[in-house]
Parts: structure tokens; sequence; C-alpha cells
């Protein structure tokens, strides 16, 4: 008798399981359109001196997602569909700010006052020299021992029509990591309901100083965690790149890419030629457009999940950096392991050791002028 019922009962409970899978799996979809836009702020803990850190998640109408702290005005994650409309998290970081706090590669900060190397942490200035802080061996990268991304930043919210935003304010006081000038700076994160998450920097001094700002999220398209980014096709609109010494300082040279490992001026795979690069890429590229006008900086595709990103910019400089020093000592988010090459930089940015190139653009702000830069992300899927 029992038996009898046994094989209905499990073929129903197997398609309610499938059923229920199926539903699960819709409702993960994102329904372009028609999510509320919105802001929302949040505690993320404090820092070990007591300051408080908070988290603001930003959403647009077609369901992206970026979330920033006031730590390091860090994006902590930007969900991005992928060519099914299913979501994910698609730049590298923690899960909480004790993460952030003890070992940061810099993944989601804005990094200054400086951005990259600064050789031998020196340079002359109106034929003074100014000697600041060294981290990188003799050398002075992004910004110092306490560079931007490890400050806490004011921080309040902006509601467009078209975007939700945070403004980010922080003073870089005169003489800190070594720089002269009092530096009141502002970044201004927003995501728009075109997809695109656009960083807005501005500054003033009031004694001149170098600066050079960027953002520096590490990129998986296919997720974070889920592996290297060897596969995702890169394109660079640079002729040029700035070859460097062992030090990763640029020798001064403008060098074309052609018919060398550092050509992707037609879009082609990070591992295609990545061996032939010692350590990997870790290179500035001159960007074709040098006027500071927006401009097409970057674009890379992921084919298994659709995903495509285009970087735009005002700046000069774009630094291809391929997660070469991860090595597999990082936990990350939702406990993912990171290894070599599981995520690319692509930094907006004037040139490495500016301060100390003259024929490199100009670094230099004076009283009286203002700093500024734009870089957009563009965010959307193939079916391809
Ligand atoms: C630099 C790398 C450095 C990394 C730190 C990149 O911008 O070019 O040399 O190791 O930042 O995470």
């Amino acid at each position: 008798m029992i038996i009898k019922y046994i094989r209905p009962v499990i073929l129903i409970l197997a398609l309610v399981v499938v059923f229920s899978f199926c539903a699960k799996k819709e409702s993960d979809k994102i329904e372009k359109g028609k999510i509320e836009m919105g802001i929302k702020k949040q505690s993320f803990g404090k820092t070990p001196d007591g300051i408080d850190v908070d988290l603001y998640t930003l959403t647009n109408a077609n369901g992206l997602k970026a979330r920033l702290i006031t730590y390091g005005a860090i994006l902590v994650s930007l969900e991005v569909p992928d060519k099914n409309g299913t979501p994910g998290d698609i730049v590298l970081g923690y899960d909480d700010l004790d993460g952030y706090i003890k070992e940061n590669p810099y993944f989601g900060a804005i990094v200054g006052r400086y951005g990259n190397r600064i050789a031998k942490g020196k340079f002359k200035l109106d034929g003074v020299e100014y000697r600041l802080a060294t981290n990188n061996d003799e050398n002075h990268l992004h910004g110092g021992i306490k560079g931007f991304d490890k400050v806490v930043w004011q921080a309040e919210t902006v509601q467009k029509k078209e975007a939700a935003g945070v403004k980010f304010t922080y003073l870089s006081k005169d003489g800190e990591e070594g720089y002269p000038g009092n530096l009141p700076c502002t970044v201004i994160y927003e995501l728009t309901n075109a997809d695109e998450l656009k960083v807005r920097y501005e500054a003033t001094t009031d004694k001149a100083t170098p600066i050079n700002l960027t953002h520096h999220s590490y990129f998986n398209l296919a997720g974070q965690g889920t592996g290297d980014i060897l596969s995702h096709q890169v394109l660079l609109a640079a002729d040029y790149y700035t070859p460097v010494d062992e030090a990763l300082i640029p020798t001064g040279e403008l060098r074309p890419v052609k018919d060398s490992p550092m050509d992707f001026t037609s879009a082609k795979a990070i591992g295609k030629e990545v061996d032939l690069v010692k350590g990997g890429y870790d290179h500035n590229f001159v960007l074709n457009n040098q006027n500071g006008t927006l401009a097409l900086a970057a674009k890379v595709v992921e084919f298994s999940s659709g995903r495509i990103m285009e970087i735009y910019t005002t700046e000069p400089g774009i630094q291809f950096y391929t997660g070469n020093f991860l090595d597999g000592t990082i936990t990350g988010k939702a406990g993912k392991v990171y290894k070599k090459h599981y995520g690319f930089c692509l930094e907006t940015q004037h040139y490495p050791d500016s301060p100390n190139k003259p024929n490199f653009p100009s670094v230099i702000l004076r009283p009286g002028e203002k700093y500024t830069h734009l870089t957009v992300h563009k965010f959307y899927a193939s079916q391809e």
C-alpha cells in the first residue's frame, strides 16, 4: 500500500524542489527600470582610534548597487547584472572594516595625494627640495604611509533625478606625508540610471604642490573571487606607454606600444602576452587624448558573464595593473582567497614620478588654481 504511493510522492517533491530553485533564480534577476533609486546610510564600525565609519549604499533604477565607506572613500562592492540580468559583485574587497584597516592593497580606495610612485620620495619645486614619507622600499607609493586611502572622509549624500551619489571631503594638511600646502579635496561618486559609476575629483591648495588622485578598484567582471582575469579582453586607447626600471619607476621615455605585449590598441586577452612582461602588467599608458576632455580610455569585455566596462576620463594616463602582487594570502569578501591576477586595476591618472620628469604633463597645482578630474565607468552586458 505505502509502496504504491512512494513514487508519486517523490516525484511531487522533486518537482517542488526544481520549481522553487527556478523561482529563486528568476527572483535573483534584476528588472531593468523597475527598482527604486536610492541612498541608504548605515554604520560600518569604528577605526581603532574610535572614529565612526559609515557605509552608503547607492542603488540605481536598474538595480546596480555601489557600496561606499567613509574610510578611504572606498568602494567596497559594486553589483552589476550579467547577460541574464543576474547581479554580481565585480570588485575585490573585504566584508568588514577590520579587513580594510589591517592590510589593504588599496582595494577600491581613493589614492592620494599622489597616485603611484615618486622616486626616492623626493622632488624639487620652485627651488625647494621636499622629502616625502617612503613606503615602497626607498620610494613613495600612493601618498605614503598614511595616504588618502587610510583616512576617514566627511560625507554627504547627493540625490539627483538620474543619479544617486555621495560627496566625500577631506582636508590634507600642510606637511602631511611631507607634501606642501593645505589641500581641501572633494571626491563625488555617482551611480547614474545610464549604468555609469562617475568619480569626480576637485582640490585647491594654498601652496604649490604635486597632486594626482585616482581610484584603485580591482575588478573581475566575472565576479569577485571567481578566478583570474586573464581571459578578460582589454582595449586601451593608448599608442604609447611609459617604460619602467626594476623598481617600477618610469625611465622618462614615452615608447610606442606597437609590436610589443603593451599593444592593447585592438582588444586582446590580458593573458595573451602577460608572461612576456616581467611580473605582469604594472604600467602607465599614455592616453591618446591629452587635451583634458572626457574620452574613452579603456574597454574590458568578459565573455562568460557578458559584462562589459568602458572607462572614460579627462586624465592623460591610465595605470594598468594586473594584480601581480596578490599571492593567495588575502581572504576577502565571502571567504574568497585572492591569488595572483584575480583582479585588474585601471587607474586614471597622471604619469608616475611626474614631479621628477619635466617632460611629463605637469602635476603641480598652485594657489588660485583648481584640480579637476572626471572618470566614468560605464557598464552593460552582451549576449554574444
Ligand atoms: C601599482 C602597483 C602596486 C599596487 C598596489 C598599483 O597602482 O602600480 O605597483 O603594487 O598599486 O596595490
